[in-house]
């Protein structure tokens, strides 16, 4: 399976951690509204990022994920967060919950080589894949940020490729978010959807060429 494959680059919010993990911050501070602020905050996180690659409007993943909290503070207590509980909060990024299966199918594929390229700014990337003890496991750890152009566009991808050197058929990309994947495919690199939430494949003309439930399925390429 895949014997072209060198390497493995893998997404990191919501495919080797859960960014719903930010709940649990949020629930502390505001109890009873956890579950709705970590919900509206993730999803906001990824509107304006969308929205700030479509508008030519870059700024560091970090600030569009202030922007999303400040959004669902106010959505759903109607107030402004302080500069220091907006710190706190914003800290619950770097400290997010890896999926189970993945530190040990991480420890199994590492005769590859492993690396992850993400829109996440070294900000908040470096400590958060540090905190985990995740980083000894990657080759390269890569942001869009060298390059000031989110996933899904096309010069993000084909920055990572010429960061790291090789070819496109010598990849797999692997992530649970269904634009990235399609962003990925749609560039070229061989995919695999981390279907996570039993999702339905989206209607792109871009399908990932392998799904799994969790990373566990990449044991394939081992
Ligand atoms: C990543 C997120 C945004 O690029 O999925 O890691």
């Amino acid at each position: 399976m895949g014997i072209s494959i060198k390497a493995l680059v893998f997404d990191v919010y919501g495919t080797i951690f859960d960014v719903l993990s930010v709940s649990k911050a949020c629930e502390e501070m505001y109890p009873g509204k956890g579950e709705d602020l970590g919900k509206t905050w993730h999803s906001k996180q990824m509107e304006y990022l969308f929205l700030h690659q479509l508008m030519g409007r870059y700024i560091p993943f970090s600030e569009v994920t202030k922007e999303g909290l400040r959004f669902s503070i106010n959505e759903h207590l109607g107030e402004k967060l302080g500069a220091a509980k907006e710190q706190e909060l914003f800290e619950a990024f770097l400290h997010l919950t890896p999926y189970p299966e993945v530190a040990e199918t991480l420890e199994q594929l590492k005769e590859k080589e492993l690396m992850v390229f993400s829109n996440g700014s070294h900000n908040m990337l470096d400590p958060l894949v540090e905190n985990a003890g995740y980083a000894p496991f990657f080759k390269h750890i890569i942001s869009v940020d060298e390059i000031k152009q989110f996933k899904p566009s096309l010069y993000s991808y084909q920055y990572m490729l010429n960061k790291i050197g090789l070819k496109h058929e010598e990849i797999l990309f692997v992530s649970s978010n269904n634009w990235d994947v399609a962003g990925a495919k749609n560039f070229g690199f061989q995919t695999a959807w981390i279907n996570r939430k039993k999702q339905t494949v989206d209607e792109l003309g871009l399908d990932p060429d392998f799904i799994f439930e969790d990373l566990t399925g990449l044991l394939n390429w081992k």
